[in-house]
């Protein structure tokens, strides 16, 4: 069916509700999580989600994500902006992907203007909040079922 999605948050994910309200909404992780799935649904998309703060360990969860996903909507956090390795790993999964920002990376500090990742990806959703995975997740349908 090509419905199959994963979620990957990167660094400091878990933590979500702790960060700056400002940049990243005030929302919890799972809080995110549920609102994500809801949009999933509506789009008829089965969506599942990860989190790290290894970054070995978002490689291998990019390694693995071809078995059980038909395209992949990240947000490495931190690691957008300097880790090749997850660019490597993305590559290697063959998947088609959507980069999310909860905040507007490309207008905060220019340190985070680079994104090694994007590229490699569909497109680039950021300053949307949390509406930004609704929108990366029809970026994803459109691809995948036309
Ligand atoms: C972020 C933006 C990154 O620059 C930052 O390091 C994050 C969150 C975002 O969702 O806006 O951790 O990816």
């Amino acid at each position: 069916m090509n419905n199959r999605v994963e979620v990957l948050h990167g660094v400091n994910f878990d933590v979500l509700g702790r960060r700056e309200a400002a940049h990243y909404g005030g929302l919890t992780l799972p809080e995110l999580e549920v609102r994500v799935k809801g949009f999933a649904r509506d789009l008829g998309l089965e969506v599942s989600f990860s989190q790290t703060n290894h970054e070995g360990e978002f490689c291998e969860y990019l390694h693995r994500a071809e078995d059980g996903a038909d395209g992949l909507v990240l947000n490495p956090g931190a690691w957008t902006h300097y880790s090749w390795a997850i660019r490597d790993a993305l590559e290697i999964s063959g998947l088609p992907a959507v980069e999310v920002h909860l905040s507007a990376v490309d207008e905060r500090e220019e340190w985070r203007r680079l994104s090694v990742i994007r590229e490699l990806c569909l497109g680039c959703v950021q300053g949307k909040g949390i509406d930004g995975y609704r929108d990366a997740l029809e970026m994803l349908k459109e691809d995948l079922q036309g």
